[in-house]
């Protein structure tokens, strides 16, 4: 069987990519074909190099305001990977309506909250301050929206009593690493079911 070729955009430590690279053994429709970091020296590229991954990096300070130059970048990086998916995971950079239409259908990315609430940053700490007794991350495709595209699954936790945005964060986190392999699996095998956990 040919598996789909999936690489993994990080831009820290890669804790979900190393969740992702987990998963994709026997059955799994899809492989690993590399690990690309917008920051040099980023953690995720030394586990990832560590396991036998193909790893590259396009430092996004090199090209300042341009941004299609660094998308371009970033597409000569990938090209001989010959990607058919794309996961982003920790990445920290936004993409222009360019680089997401040469991708769309083929681009996946984990945001900490159950969109569309709390699209951006600093999702756990506007959880918090608006008192929600739920918080969570969701997989979703990427469009030209930020954290705006169809969403493929969701996992939910509570928020408990004197959380603080780092706690929060911690179960959030733990359940990203259960839910984008879940997705991940459906997507790379045309299954667009959503995946709803726990
Ligand atoms: C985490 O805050 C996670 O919620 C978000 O990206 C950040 C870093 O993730 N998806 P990772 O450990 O680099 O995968």
């Amino acid at each position: 069987m040919s598996h789909r070729r999936v690489a993994i955009l990080i831009s820290g430590g890669g804790s979900n990519m190393l969740a992702l690279v987990r998963s994709m053994t026997g059955a799994h429709p899809a492989r690993p074909c590399l690990v690309l970091s917008n920051v040099r020296g980023a953690g995720g590229l030394a586990r990832a190099a560590a396991l036998g991954i193909p790893v590259a990096c396009v430092d996004h300070r090199s090209f300042g305001a341009d941004r299609a130059g660094f998308e371009a970048a970033l597409n000569d990086a990938l090209a001989p990977h010959a990607p058919d998916i794309l996961c982003l995971a920790g990445f920290m950079r936004i993409l222009t309506p360019v680089f997401t239409a040469c991708w769309a259908g083929r681009m996946l990315n984990i945001h900490p909250s159950l969109l569309p609430k709390y699209p951006g940053l600093h999702t756990h700490a506007r959880a918090i301050a608006a008192g929600d007794r739920e918080a969570g991350c969701s997989v979703h495709e990427v469009t030209a929206d930020l954290d705006a595209g169809p969403i493929l699954g969701q996992a939910r936790v509570p928020v408990l009593p004197g959380d603080t945005p780092e706690s929060l964060a911690a179960r959030v986190l733990e359940q990203e690493h259960r839910l984008y392999p879940a997705v991940l699996r459906r997507f790379a095998a045309d299954d667009r079911r959503p995946v709803l956990l726990p």
